[in-house]
């Protein structure tokens, strides 16, 4: 293979956090008319977890942002990203207090809400910056309380989503070193917006003037389109993705798919051929944790031993807007805490 040094983004450092309490599908069942049974078998979720009153977005964040930091090694970061649709505050964004808790203030640093594409898309932007030499190490975080906008009577949202963050630290590096970035797919589709959306509290539907509609204050999914539009942008995104890399499918070792739905993520690998053992999960665990989703379900597989440096893995995700994206990685050998 010939040497290629471009300039790129190289994943130097990994962390995530969740909340302490563990909501199982029993517990559920006890407020709702739903049951393990029946959330096990048209999910794959065994349980989630859920902040407590008093914590928010950016508790998670700092938590991991502050184990990704030490996973690389210490030292500043000339960038901070936090992908959420939950920030603390409609206004200002998360970014800048996550920032200064960990020590940063003076570092650049903003939202970007991608909703459950947003790890991958603030990937690309962090990788963006890195290329264009506006700065040699990114903060990446991805971090939401997505039950927080959640009709606590609705059976079928609160089954599916848990809060979490996760984060990875991007340094200057180049294109032919294990842990380089990309390239990347990136896609949105603004006519399906309505399937997944939380409808009031924007500037189309504020809380200043006339009062909140309750029935719109709350995340509404119609899961049914979700899912199929979920499968189909995911496995067309993530074989794009292969052809700019000129990776085969046989090529992936590891296929980490946004952890929406054991069935979807099926149904993602069966579309692409990739083989079920091949395929990294703990939506089991977490539910979908929306941006934190990716980078738990990497951190998680490589803790395990299941993805080891050196192997090829293919990153695809897909959530409300719509909006998709996937990249490529060569897991490199890192410090996972
Ligand atoms: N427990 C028990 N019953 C439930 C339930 C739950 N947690 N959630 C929904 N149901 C009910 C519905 O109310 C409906 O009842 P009805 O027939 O009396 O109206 C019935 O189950 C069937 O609903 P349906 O929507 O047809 O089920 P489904 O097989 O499509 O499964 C989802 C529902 C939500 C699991 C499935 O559509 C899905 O996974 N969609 C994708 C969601 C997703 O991943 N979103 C995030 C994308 S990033």
């Amino acid at each position: 293979m010939t040497a290629d040094h471009r300039r790129a983004a190289v994943l130097c450092g990994i962390g995530t956090w969740l909340p302490p309490r563990v909501v199982t599908n029993d517990d559920l069942a006890q407020q709702l008319d739903t049951s393990d049974e029946w959330i096990r078998s048209r999910t794959g979720i065994r349980e989630r977890r859920v902040i407590d009153p008093g914590t928010s977005t950016s508790d998670l964040a700092v938590e991991a942002g502050a184990r990704a930091l030490k996973s690389a090694g210490g030292g500043n970061v000339d960038l901070v990203i936090v992908a959420t649709t939950t920030p603390d505050h409609p206004c200002p964004s998360t970014a800048p207090e996550v920032a200064s808790r960990l020590g940063l203030t003076g570092v650049p640093a903003f939202d970007l809400n991608a909703v459950c594409a947003g790890f991958v898309y603030s990937l690309a932007t962090a990788v963006g910056h890195i290329v264009a030499g506006i700065a040699s190490r990114v903060l990446v975080i991805g971090a939401d309380t997505f039950t927080t906008v959640l009709n606590p009577h609705d059976r079928t949202t609160v089954a599916i989503f848990g809060d979490g963050a996760g984060a990875v630290v991007l340094r200057a590096g180049t294109a032919d070193e294990p842990g380089a970035l990309g390239p990347f797919d990136l896609g949105s589709d603004g006519t399906n917006a309505e399937l997944l959306i939380v409808p009031a509290g924007g500037s189309r539907q504020r809380g200043s003037g006339q009062p909140l509609d309750p029935a719109d204050v709350h995340f509404r999914m119609d899961g049914q389109p979700v899912f199929r539009n979920a499968v189909t942008r995911m496995s067309e995104s993530a074989a794009k993705v292969l052809a700019q890399a000129g990776w085969r499918i046989e090529d992936v070792d590891r296929f980490a798919c946004h952890q929406a739905n054991a069935r979807i993520l099926t149904a993602v690998a069966r579309t692409l051929e990739v083989p079920e053992e091949r395929v990294v999960m703990n939506v089991d665990r977490v539910g979908n944790t929306v941006a934190a989703s990716i980078p738990l379900v990497l951190a998680d597989a490589a803790a395990a031993g299941d993805i080891v440096p050196g192997h090829r893995v293919l990153i695809t995700s897909f959530g409300a807007g719509l909006g998709w994206g996937s990249t490529v990685i060569t897991w490199p050998d890192i410090d996972l805490g």
